[in-house]
């Protein structure tokens, strides 16, 4: 299987169409969604404009709910749409496995992290107990999982410390999966604050991890074991079909939280988010490629590890210091990306933050490609 099969080309057509009706979805149910947040008590205070008229004004909070209702829409009539290739002939999963049970499992999963992290923003649920959302989100996935349990032994290392080309982990690759989905969940989570960010950051990934499914695709096929092959190909088919509505509904939604805000997407929207990207990575077999792509998450997490345990103060918001005089945002004692931005590049407005940040991760995300693509022979076959 390649993108020089008819079928499979498609099928990304198809679900890209649907996907951009998800766009246009998103963009009329935000405006609605939003009076009803509001009206409910659910909204939030913009508070890089404390100090300003602006910084008094009541934000709508969680909208994450609408585009994560759009995108299991989205999700469920692609489904279908393989339903009917696999009537015709044309299967996304080999022979004698059923493809719709990974459907199904990652649907439930992400369905149950949208639920949890709606209640989140509705309970403002404790740190530490929200830090465990995610991996009771990934039950349905886990037991579903019916994949391999091994992890490619970079080459490198074989000779040296005489490990195999695969290690199975058996049961602690479960293991691995739920820390996965504890992390891309809360990653994206932390790296948030100015107006933007967390919907800009999500919309790159998903961008990235589409761009690699699509080249992996398009490699031509040749390798010897054409049943190992193929399953990978199938597998980022599957998870192009789970990041192409990501990517729309998440480019409609940035339309409404880009700066100046008129809405928040809430803890809803940051660990769906994070939770289906895992779950693609999971579900594509290529989770540890995903980690290059979420370089700037991971270098976020790792620095605000003293806050995070508390052995530096915590603060509920760790957001820079807004001078209402210039407008301009400066650095704070707090140990994460954006302030180490300002205190390295200097103090600049919102905006400017944001996009300095995302350059960031488009940056990463490009260096991540060229490494891989660099490398590759020298850590896998
Ligand atoms: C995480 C961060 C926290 C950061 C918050 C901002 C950690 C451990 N937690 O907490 O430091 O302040 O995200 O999302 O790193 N808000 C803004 N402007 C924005 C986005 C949010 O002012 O662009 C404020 C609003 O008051 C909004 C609130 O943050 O109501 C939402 O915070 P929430 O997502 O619940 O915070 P956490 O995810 O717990
Ligand atoms: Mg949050």
């Amino acid at each position: 299987l390649n993108l020089d099969d008819g079928w499979a080309k498609r099928s990304l057509l198809v679900s890209a169409l649907i996907s951009w009706s998800g766009f246009a979805a998103t963009r009329w149910l935000v405006p609605i969604a939003k009076a009803y947040t509001l009206r409910a008590g659910l909204f939030g205070y913009d508070i890089n404009k404390k100090g300003t008229e602006a910084g008094e004004v009541r934000v709508p909070e969680a909208l994450g709910l609408a585009s994560g209702v759009v995108y299991l829409v989205c999700i469920v009539f692609i489904q279908q749409l393989h339903h009917y290739d696999h009537a015709l002939g044309a299967g996304i999963m080999p022979k004698g496995r059923d493809w719709r049970s990974d459907y199904n499992a990652a649907l439930a999963t992400i369905c149950f992290m949208l639920f949890l992290g709606f209640a989140d923003d509705v309970l403002d649920i404790r740190w530490r107990v929200k830090l465990v959302l995610p991996a009771i989100a990934a039950l349905p996935l886990v037991v579903a999982y019916s994949g391999g349990t091994s992890v490619v032994i970079p080459k490198p290392l074989r000779g040296v410390m005489g490990l195999p080309d695969f290690l199975d982990l058996g049961f602690l690759y479960t293991v691995y999966m739920i820390l996965l989905t504890i992390f891309c969940t809360n990653s994206i989570n932390i790296l948030a604050g100015v107006n933007g960010l967390e919907v800009g950051q999500t919309f790159i990934i998903s961008c990235a991890v589409l761009f690699h499914n699509i080249m992996e695709l398009s490699v031509p096929d040749a390798s010897a074991n054409k049943a190992a092959a193929g399953a990978m190909a199938n597998g980022h088919l599957f998870s192009a079909f789970l990041m192409l509505p990501l990517a729309t509904t998440s480019f409609a939604l940035l339309g409404f939280n880009w700066y100046p805000a008129q809405v928040f997407v809430g803890d809803t929207y940051t660990y769906f988010a994070g939770m289906a990207i895992a779950v693609a990575g999971i579900l594509g077999h290529y989770s540890e490629t995903l980690l290059i792509f979420l370089l700037p998450q991971l270098i976020n997490f790792v620095y605000s590890l003293p806050q995070l345990l508390k052995i530096v103060p915590c603060p509920r918001h760790r957001l820079p210091r807004l001078d209402p005089r210039t407008g301009l945002l400066h650095a704070t004692p707090n140990w994460n990306l954006i302030n180490l931005v300002l205190h390295l590049m200097g103090p600049c407005g919102e905006e400017a933050l944001c996009v300095r940040v995302l350059v960031m991760q488009v940056a990463c995300c490009a260096v991540g490609f060229g490494a891989k693509w660099a490398l590759q022979g020298v850590f896998h076959d």
